[in-house]
């Protein structure tokens, strides 16, 4: 064995310890209460047939070459099914301009190291995405914490900051280890003027939840939810300034991000801002300049679910909600917890080891149930994270809550 397997190998037993060590699962046939394919489109033979369709019918009969961007967008990389799409979302999203990405976590990288070469500095909620605290890794800027969700604390933050420094806010629309939603309205409130920008990560509401079907973000009229129940506090935001604006309007000092890997059951992600931003991040963003851009296909595939999510996606969002409803109801009654509105529903379960044997236990039953541990969410939180999705079944739901309830959640 060589010294660095050695050494690695070492690393790694550490890691079991700890009841931190990886590894790769195949998830094969288990129930899944696990993915972030929200609405099964990722198990829909029906989406993906229509998907293979589209780019078949795109490509010509193969006289059309969708295979590969072939540079970086700045060499040979920037072709006319990426510009159309960019100009189309920022049209819908109601942002002035777009950039589209091979995935979230670049994208994240991108926006904050190209926003920090402004002079600015971060302000974080503490439970934001690793790819968000990973970018302001990659940073010089100030980076303040917040706690999560708490806006008067950020308030603090932001005194602390400096009154003349530019803050930058980094948020999720709905945090994915805790199940729980951003408070636009009321941060709208606290935040009126133009001291902050606001980054909303809306990777996991990205078709979920939105203005028109499938849309996931904001109008003129601000957030408008499939459903007032599973988006309590996001719904009906005035935004009186742009009332005369054509369109939907991103509101200003915003920039939004959405992913088409979870909702949307492909892959990729466009950051929605100003054309002052764009292009800040085609001049500054190390991940965008210096890597090969997303191939033709993948654009052409994100273009097709973002379609088929706003013209179909109602259908799996109101199954969704009713799972999620009856899901909440169940929880209460036979396991005496309260949970969020769905559909992710972190359950606590103290301790790695324990945790991951609570996970174990429902693999057995053949549910899918992700066990997270610290350090992914702080010690003593570990949890299971159930997520909901318009495949599942009610009787899925019931063999669930019964697993749980036999090893005393
Ligand atoms: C909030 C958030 N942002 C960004 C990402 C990264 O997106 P992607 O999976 O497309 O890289 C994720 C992925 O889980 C996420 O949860």
């Amino acid at each position: 064995m060589t010294k660095i397997d050695e050494v690695a190998l070492a690393f790694l037993e550490e890691l079991k310890t700890l009841g931190s060590y990886r590894q790769l699962q195949n998830t094969g046939t288990l129930v899944d209460f696990q993915s972030n394919d929200y609405l099964g489109l990722g198990h829909d033979p029906g989406f993906s047939g229509s998907l293979i369709s589209f780019l078949a019918e795109k490509s010509h009969g193969g006289t059309e070459a969708l295979a590969a961007a072939t540079g970086s967008r700045l060499i040979s990389g920037s072709y006319e099914e990426v510009s159309r799409f960019e100009h189309y979302l920022a049209e819908y999203y109601g942002g002035g301009a777009a950039l589209f990405f091979p995935n979230g976590y670049l994208a994240n990288l991108a926006l904050i190291t190209a926003v920090s070469h402004l002079g600015v500095s971060f302000a974080y909620d503490e439970y934001v995405h690793a790819s968000q605290r990973d970018a302001l890794k990659l940073t010089r800027a100030q980076a303040y914490q917040f706690h999560h969700q708490n806006l008067e604390h950020l308030q603090r933050r932001l005194r602390g900051a400096g009154e003349n420094n530019l803050a930058v806010v980094l948020v999720e629309s709905l945090y994915s280890m805790e199940g729980d939603y951003f408070d636009l309205v009321q941060y709208r409130k606290v935040f009126s003027g133009n001291e902050s920008h606001l980054i909303l990560d809306a990777a996991h509401t990205g078709g979920l939840t939105g203005l028109k079907i499938g849309d996931g973000v904001i109008s003129r009229q601000g957030y408008i939810s499939y459903d007032e129940q599973l988006l309590p506090r996001i719904s009906a935001m005035p935004n009186p300034e742009n009332e005369s604006a054509a369109g939907d309007i991103l509101p200003e000092n915003m920039t939004l991000l959405i992913t088409f890997g979870k909702t949307f059951g492909v892959g990729g992600a466009a950051v929605i801002c100003s054309t002052a931003i764009k292009e800040l991040m085609i001049n500054k963003a190390r991940p965008f300049i210096y890597s090969t851009a997303p191939p033709p296909y993948q654009v052409l595939a994100a273009f097709f679910a973002h379609n088929y999510v706003k013209n179909k996606g109602i259908k799996f969002v109101t199954k969704l909600q009713d799972l999620c409803q009856y899901f909440r109801g169940q929880a209460q009654k036979h396991l005496g917890i309260d949970l969020p509105p769905g559909p992710i529903f972190p359950v606590l379960i103290p301790g790695n080891f324990q945790v991951m044997r609570a996970a174990e236990e429902l693999r057995n039953q053949g549910l899918g149930v992700t066990a997270i541990r610290s350090p992914t969410v702080p010690k003593n939180s570990e949890r299971l994270r159930i997520v909901l999705h318009a495949h599942n079944t009610d009787k899925e739901i019931d063999r669930l809550i019964a697993t749980l309830k036999s090893f005393g959640v």
